[in-house]
């Protein structure tokens, strides 16, 4: 396997310039290009933290898109979602939705930023958390902490449900369909997640409307939108104060910031061979979280995706 990562490397997707497929908007991990209502979205093997591109990873842009892929069949009972195909492994062919001004963020757990939020004293888009709670504790129940869509570039703020309603950002009744929604995705998200000794720690979802109608757009449950915590060692690590054992981009950031970068300044060299490593690692999370194999093959990403979408859109 290691081998096979390696190999990859010379091919990963890090640009892209697919013209053919329209007007193109270039997001850190995804670029997307737009076309008569239809966007395709190119997962990449861009790597952020920190809100910065920092390297490329073999293998990764597959890895992520066939994360949401599988997640976004799975959910398409309880809401809408704006795939229309899949003709690449690293491409979506999506409905353009016109998207609401504010993410959907749940958490079962305090970690990330909602962590970091808490133990400054701050409430969590407006939800004042019991005192006493640790780092990575579950919480009494889960929380929906949204946040702005900011433009690009910028970060994403908290909002509190009063504020959405009071500025008018989402109007009551669809407000109410998007929050039952989204604890319906994160539910089945736990539920899954746990046959496969896993914890859904938190995510992000994005909705849109299509013709009026609620769309879950964006992604799902991917490890750059959700973190991932294994079970079985999970009570045992937070009662002895460890972190727990995370199948996200959290080691990713604890490098980082042991190099002593957190998003500013010059960014640490990546070897090769750690680049596989983390490779290696997304890799396993998907077949764990997916409970399917994945299909490696060595060779040029972009060359494959341009026939793939040549033949698609002909
Ligand atoms: N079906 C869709 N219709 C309309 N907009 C969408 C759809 N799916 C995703 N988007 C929006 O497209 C934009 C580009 O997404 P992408 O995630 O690739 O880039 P980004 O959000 O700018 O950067 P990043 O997520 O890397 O920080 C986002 O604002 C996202 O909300
Ligand atoms: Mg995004």
């Amino acid at each position: 396997m290691k081998n096979l990562v390696l190999n990859q490397i010379p091919y990963v997707l890090n640009e892209t310039n697919f013209n053919f497929l329209g007007e193109k908007y270039e997001g850190k991990v995804r670029d997307n290009y737009l076309k008569n209502g239809i966007r395709f979205l190119v997962t990449t093997d861009r790597q952020s933290a920190f809100d910065k591109v920092l390297t490329t990873i073999p293998f990764k842009g597959q890895v992520l898109n066939q994360m949401a892929v599988h997640w976004f069949k799975k959910t398409a009972h309880i809401v809408d979602n704006h795939i229309i195909d899949y003709p690449d492994p690293n491409v979506v062919v999506a409905k353009e939705c016109e998207m609401l001004a504010v993410e959907m963020v749940v958490r079962a757990c305090l970690a990330g930023g909602g962590w970091r939020d808490y133990e400054a004293g701050k409430s969590l888009s407006g939800i004042e958390l019991p005192k006493g709670l640790k780092k990575y504790q579950k919480l009494p129940e889960l929380i929906l902490t949204p946040s702005t869509k900011a433009e690009k570039g910028k970060h994403d703020l908290p909002i509190s449900e009063e504020e959405i309603l009071a500025q008018g950002l989402v109007e009551k009744k669809l407000w109410d369909e998007c929050k039952e929604k989204t604890f319906a995705l994160f539910r089945l998200g736990q539920e899954e997640a746990a046959k496969q000794g896993l914890i859904l720690v938190d995510t992000k979802y994005e909705f849109g409307l299509v013709d009026g109608k609620l769309t879950l757009a964006d992604e799902i449950h991917t490890m750059d939108s959700s973190r991932y915590w294994l079970e079985s060692s999970y009570q045992e690590r937070f009662e002895s104060g460890l972190d727990p054992e995370m199948l996200d981009k959290e080691p990713i950031r604890q490098w980082l910031i042991a190099q002593n970068y957190m998003g500013d300044g010059p960014i640490p060299e990546f070897t090769d061979e750690h680049r596989a490593e983390i490779a290696m690692r997304y890799i396993d999370a998907f077949k764990i979280i997916t409970a399917n194999d994945f299909n490696c093959e060595v060779g040029s990403v972009d060359e494959r995706i341009e026939k793939n979408m040549r033949n698609y859109i002909a």
